[in-house]
């Protein structure tokens, strides 16, 4: 019962969006200019600037000459519905309409409490829109069988995909966005896809896993650059594996499809047959009926609902040229986990200064092969990025996401003797810095520095050493109050750590 409370005000919140336009529009209109209502903006006077510049950390950016996409700032935060009955079958969608949470636990949809026959007309709305189909796959006949009428060869052939696909599936973290069955989701944005099997079409994951903003342009999911082979590996395993179907012999599941629901379900595929069977009025007003239950219930506050009166302004897709940064940036949706100049995702490091503190090389060959940099739980996943696309970010993040402050060139070319870095490691070990990083060994609480040498520009590590809150400020490492010859000693002495193979 509160919980149904707490979603009604979340609805009634969300609504006030829409609201705050209209209220505005009426002032405008009774004569009461806009500028009244909103208060003058303040100048801020330097002495506070200062104190706010202490506690925040110096936020110099420099221009950039893209637009960044936020993920997070798109206006409706629902998939779009236009094909929405080719995506997911429709007894889940009724479901699903019905009490979201029942079908995926982490749903973000409010109930909205509709009747059945509601339900069963939004839906005929939904099919009067769609396009008549969407592309088809060859799949393998063999692979649409049921596993118990395989041939012993042809279970072994779906394993192997399969497994493969687990493989893909690993290498591309997709569980850091989506839980299974309530396990992982580190970056809480994508719905759990414990029950997927029961829900998508195969045909729709193909298509949704190689191009997801062709489907829902603001989706915050990724766009990997995986091989067809790749993809269809990956869909073998979301289809065939346990892990995304619903668990059989759990009670509350039993409790999901009790007698008496498949009783209505079963009656209400009729229904709904029945009308799309009919051509004549009965069709047309449950289609009309359906889109008023849509405009009455505002579906279109989270959605884009084709031929839905709309309020809020539609989002145009704009289109980047292919090669450029900001197509890689708004592609990959690297903002749903990296804030870059205070937009975007906190899961991931910062990207807006990163030209100042890693090394050319190693950005180039981390954003083709991730590496494990930060071992507790956050791993970038393996895009697929190409050696182009890589050398083009690079580039990018090294004329612009940089910080003037971070004397880089200072000891670019600095080459100390043996003596400097065994003095440089005798302050590491005093100054317990092992307790948190590993070089052979040590803890986990900070990234490791095993290859900080590679990775590290060597005017980062001095400057970061000098007070390690500049960046980060809230980052949990001591400000040792470091002298200029300690710092350099520690920065001498990390420089050396390298890979050995090199
Ligand atoms: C407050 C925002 C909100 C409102 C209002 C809302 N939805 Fe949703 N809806 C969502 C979100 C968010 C999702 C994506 C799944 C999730 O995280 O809950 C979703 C998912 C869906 C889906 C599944 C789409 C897919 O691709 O899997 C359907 C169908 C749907 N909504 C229909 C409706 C209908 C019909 C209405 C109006 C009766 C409605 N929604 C009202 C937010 C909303
Ligand atoms: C950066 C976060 C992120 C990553 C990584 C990610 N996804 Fe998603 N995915 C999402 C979000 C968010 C959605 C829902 C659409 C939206 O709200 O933008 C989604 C939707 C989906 C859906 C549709 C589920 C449904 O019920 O409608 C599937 C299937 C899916 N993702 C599979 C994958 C697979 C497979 C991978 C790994 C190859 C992956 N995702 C990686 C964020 C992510
Ligand atoms: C699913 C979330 C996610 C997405 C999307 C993502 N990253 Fe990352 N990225 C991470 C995580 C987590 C780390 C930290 C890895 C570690 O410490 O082992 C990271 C690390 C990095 C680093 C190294 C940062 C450092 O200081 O160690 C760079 C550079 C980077 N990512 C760039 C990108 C770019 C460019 C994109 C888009 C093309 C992108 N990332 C997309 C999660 C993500
Ligand atoms: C209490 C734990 C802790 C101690 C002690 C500590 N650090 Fe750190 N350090 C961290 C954390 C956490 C970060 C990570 C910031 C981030 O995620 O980018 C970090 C970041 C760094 C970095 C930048 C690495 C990077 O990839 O961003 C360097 C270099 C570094 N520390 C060196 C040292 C040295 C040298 C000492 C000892 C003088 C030390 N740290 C002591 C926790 C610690």
């Amino acid at each position: 019962m509160k919980n149904k409370k707490m979603k009604i005000i979340n609805l009634m919140i969300r609504n006030f969006l829409l609201i705050v336009p209209l209220v505005l529009l009426v002032f405008s209109f009774s004569g009461i200019t806009t500028t009244s209502i909103i208060a003058e903006t303040h100048k801020e006077q330097q002495y506070y600037l200062e104190i706010e510049e202490q506690y925040n950390g110096k936020e110099e950016f420099r221009e950039l000459p893209i637009e960044l996409e936020n993920p997070y700032k798109r206006s409706k935060n629902g998939p779009d519905l236009k094909n929405v009955v080719h995506k997911a079958n429709k007894e889940w969608l009724k479901k699903w309409i019905d009490n979201p949470e029942s079908m995926i636990p982490n749903a973000r949809m409010p109930r909205l409490m509709l009747s059945e026959s509601d339900i069963d007309a939004v839906l005929a709305y939904l099919s009067s829109i769609a396009d008549s189909d969407i592309p088809r796959q060859k799949w393998d006949e063999y692979l649409m069988k049921n596993e118990d009428d395989m041939t012993d060869d042809e279970y072994d052939n779906m394993s192997e995909l399969s497994d493969k696909g687990k493989a893909v599936w690993g290498r591309a973290r997709c569980n850091l966005c989506h839980p299974v069955k309530g396990k992982g989701g580190a970056v809480d944005v994508g719905p759990d896809l414990g029950r997927l099997v029961e829900k998508v079409n195969r045909d729709w994951l193909f298509l949704w896993i190689k191009e997801p903003k062709s489907y829902f342009h603001s989706t915050q999911m990724p766009r990997y650059r995986f091989s067809d082979q790749e993809v269809r590996q990956l869909v073998e395993f979301l289809m065939q594996s346990y892990d995304f179907k619903p668990e059989e012999d759990d009670g509350e599941s039993d409790q999901d499809v009790s007698g008496d629901e498949l009783e209505n379900v079963g009656t209400e595929v009729e229904t709904v047959e029945k009308t799309s069977v009919s051509s004549l009025l009965p069709e047309g007003s449950l289609i009309e009926k359906g889109k008023r239950i849509i405009e009455l219930n505002r579906c279109f506050i989270c959605h884009n609902i084709e031929g839905v009166s709309d309020l809020l302004p539609i989002e145009v897709a704009k289109d980047e040229p292919e090669e450029s940064f900001a197509n890689l940036l708004n592609d990959v949706r690297c903002m749903t986990c990296h804030t870059i100049q205070g937009e975007g995702g906190l899961f991931a490091p910062e990207l807006t200064h990163e030209g100042s503190k890693l090394k050319r090389e190693w950005i180039k060959g981390f954003l083709q092969k991730p590496d494990i940099i930060r071992p507790l739980l956050k791993q970038m996943p393996k895009f697929n990025i190409t050696e182009d696309e890589a050398e083009k970010a690079v580039t990018f993040i090294e004329e612009y996401f940089i910080n003037e402050d971070i004397p880089v060139e200072k000891y670019a070319d600095s080459k100390p003797s043996e003596e400097e870095i065994a003095k440089g490691k005798e302050f590491y070990d005093v100054k317990g810095c092992r307790s948190c990083h590993a070089i052979s060994e040590g803890g986990i609480v900070g990234p490791t520095l095993k290859r900080v040498g590679d990775r590290l520009e060597n005017g980062f590590i001095f400057y970061h050493l000098k007070n390690p809150h500049l960046e980060i400020p809230d980052g949990i490492e001591p400000n040792y109050q470091l002298s200029d010859e300690e710092a350099l000693a520690i920065t001498h002495y990390l420089m050396s750590c390298k890979d050995a193979e090199k």
